[in-house]
């Protein structure tokens, strides 16, 4: 294989064997193109429940790849009776967890297929995504270990999203289980088929089934269901904001008061270019952040300020790089933009950016079939005019005076949200400038804003991106065992 021409090669991992200029990872991806033609041959089917049969499309052909049972009502009641805490020595838990990570590493071709087929992921966000999961599994049963003396919530409900549908997955689960705790797993609607897979291979590995439960479905019924029955001691979600407004209502009014709810949600992230940056590494960061993963990511680039001295220089040079971007089948190698995840998102997004179709500076062409969205950059005036969270690849952009900074910093903190933000200066007082105005998780310098590596860069938002703690670090497992005081040894 010739190593992809790729906007987004850049390497930066923990687990060894991920990187895409690397002869290893590129057999290893051989190996997933492989495992393709028995996963089309045979459509895969997920559930034992007795909701109904869903149908699950690729998003980049429309082609049906499999269907999921969806549990009910039935298999919830069910799920919460059989669930029982992991009763196993911590070191017995943190060895299986590690062990469930070699095997998520054996499988890495169906888990490679499977990402690029039911998620539509590119390669390199599918092994990213394969790495953070692993990363995940290894990191949580280290600070498990930690915690000798910590005692378990009880039943825990995981709900996660599809834009993660391996690594967030994974990530509250392993965390849940490491603590020793009963999980019952909801996966998004659209990604039930590695969620499936990632299951049995935990249980491969010797997770006990009634510690580790799947119950694919949508959210109104089987998810609200999972976070309002008073059995459950804990809910961990990942996805939007509005839908963590949800269940924290639900919570309130069902479940026992303290139990804990680790929510991480949605963002309207944005990024500082001064005058001072460098232009090329500036621009590199700008696209990779907006781009990467077709925008799907919660910690992505929405709305770009730069410097109006630099300005007509720098957007001409974004529009260069748009343009380098190749928007196409998910499971080629030099393909940098897949499609976004389903019909119903696709035409959200095509309808946001033809609402703003007088500010467009710049639109790729996007293929017909499937569900792609061309690239677009719009202009605006300045974060306030987005009004939501476009989760797409749509990028804003305005233009800023270098004595209005405090001004934009504000108008950034005034959205309520506080994910990630980029900065690209080469002033440090700018940068501690920033960091003390700034109601942010994750502020990146000089570099793009996406990607969190577990456990050095650990990840999660402010305000109404999140409750905190933060994935992948130090502090996060103590929020899945009973406030006891400190439990962490060593
Ligand atoms: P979503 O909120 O629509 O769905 C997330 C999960 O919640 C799904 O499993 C869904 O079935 C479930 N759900 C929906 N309604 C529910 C209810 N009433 N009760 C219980 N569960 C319910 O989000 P999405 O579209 O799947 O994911 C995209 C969103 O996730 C974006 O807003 C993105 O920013 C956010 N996200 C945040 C992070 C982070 O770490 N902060 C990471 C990834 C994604
Ligand atoms: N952790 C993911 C990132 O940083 C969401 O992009």
């Amino acid at each position: 294989l010739v190593p992809p021409a790729t906007l987004f090669g850049e390497s930066r991992r923990n687990s060894e064997g991920y990187d895409l200029s690397d002869d290893k990872t590129l057999a290893r991806i051989e190996n997933g193109r492989k495992s393709l033609a028995p996963l089309q041959a045979t459509p895969l089917t997920v559930g034992e429940a007795t909701g109904g049969a869903v149908d699950l499309r690729n998003p980049a052909t429309g082609e049906v790849i499999g269907s999921v049972v969806q549990a009910d009502q039935d298999c919830v009641a069910r799920a919460m009776s059989d669930a029982a805490i992991w009763d196993a020595p911590v070191t017995e838990r943190a060895a299986i967890l590690r062990k469930a990570a070699d095997l998520y590493e054996r499988d890495f071709g169906v888990i490679f297929a499977l990402l690029a087929r039911e998620a539509g992921k590119t390669q390199l966000d599918a092994v990213g995504e394969l790495r953070e999961a692993v990363d995940f599994l290894r990191y949580y049963a280290g600070e498990a270990e930690r915690r000798p003396d910590a005692l378990p919530l009880g039943r825990v409900t995981a709900i996660s999203p599809w834009n993660f549908p391996l690594a967030i997955f994974t990530g509250q689960i392993a965390a849940a289980l490491a603590m020793g705790n009963a999980v019952l797993a909801k996966p998004a609607e659209q990604t039930p088929l590695i969620a499936a897979h990632a299951v049995a291979l935990l249980h491969e590995a010797g997770v006990p089934r009634s510690a580790l439960q799947l119950l694919p479905g949508d959210g109104p019924t089987v998810g609200a269901a999972l976070t309002s029955d008073p059995r459950i001691d804990g809910v961990v979600f990942t996805g939007s904001t509005e839908t963590a407004k949800r269940i924290q209502r639900a919570m309130a009014k069902n479940l026992t008061p303290g139990a804990p709810l680790i929510a991480e949600t949605g963002g309207l992230n944005a990024m500082i270019v001064d005058s001072t940056a460098l232009p090329e590494q500036a621009v590199r960061d700008i696209v990779a952040s907006a781009f990467q993963s077709a925008g799907q990511r919660c910690s992505a680039l929405r709305c770009l300020y730069v410097q109006e001295d630099i300005a007509p220089a720098l957007i001409e040079m974004i529009k260069g790089a748009m343009d380098e971007l190749a928007v196409g089948d998910p499971w080629e190698l030099a393909t940098d933009v897949g499609p976004v995840i389903d019909r119903e998102a696709k035409t959200q997004i095509d309808a946001y950016v033809a609402g703003r179709s007088a500010q467009v500076l710049h639109r790729l062409k996007a293929p017909n079939a499937g569900t792609f969205v061309a690239p677009t950059l719009i202009e605006v005036a300045g974060i306030e005019e987005l009004e939501r969270e476009i989760f797409g690849p749509v990028l804003h952009v305005a233009t800023y005076k270098a004595r209005d900074l405090d001004k934009v910093i504000d108008a950034i903190n005034a959205t309520g949200y506080g994910l990630t933000f980029g900065l690209h200066t080469r002033i440090d007082d700018r940068v501690q400038q920033v960091c003390d105005r700034l109601h942010v998780g994750n502020l990146y310098v000089n570099r793009n804003q996406i990607g969190a590596i577990v456990g050095s860069q650990p990840f999660g938002g402010e305000g109404l991106s999140g409750t905190g703690p933060k994935a992948g670090g130090p502090c996060y497992l103590d929020r899945f065992a009973t406030p006891q005081g400190p439990q962490v040894a060593g």
